[in-house]
């Protein structure tokens, strides 16, 4: 049974797409793509079927990853039941999570920042309404965080 990993952020078209692709990349280079999935989703149903922001995209793939197959989706109780590990970008997602989350729920529920013991922040910053540098620093927290996640996951297989 392969352990499934899910990303939330608001609009699932920032944070949680670059989360999202750079674990998946990680987990390629691994070689455990049959034994790691991940997906990526939004709080908000605000940008539902689009594929990430330019600026995300344009990131991303200065840094070697490629989120242009992505489709923004909403999270839903469902995915309580397919995800082993579903992590927030920020505290606002997360306690938007804890108020959907089915009590049967026994995978963990956190902050995708808190897998990572030397992040400077725990709330990765929205990068919405900033600059293409903010966009960077999302690529550059979610490397640090996506590999620091991989040795953990590794380690509890
Ligand atoms: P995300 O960023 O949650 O990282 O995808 C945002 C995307 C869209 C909006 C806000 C944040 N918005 O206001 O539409």
């Amino acid at each position: 049974m392969p352990t499934n990993v899910l990303f939330v952020c608001l609009g699932n078209i920032c944070r949680s797409p670059t989360a999202c692709g750079v674990l998946e990349k990680k987990i390629a280079q691994a070689g455990l793509t049959d034994q790691i999935g991940v997906d990526s989703a939004g709080t908000s149903d605000w940008h539902i079927g689009r594929p990430p922001d330019p600026r995300t995209l344009a990131a991303a793939a200065k840094a070697g990853y490629d989120l242009s197959s992505q489709r923004a989706r909403q999270v839903s109780r469902d995915d309580f039941d397919r995800f082993d590990y579903i992590l927030a970008m920020d505290r606002k997602n997360l306690a938007e999570l804890e108020a959907l989350k089915p009590k049967r729920f026994t995978g963990h529920l956190g902050l995708f920042l808190d897998g990572w013991a030397d992040s400077p922040c725990r709330d990765m910053p929205d990068p919405y309404y900033g600059s293409a540098e903010d966009f960077a620093q999302v690529v550059r927290l979610s490397e640090a965080a996506a590999q620091a996640w991989l040795e953990a996951l590794i380690r509890r297989a």
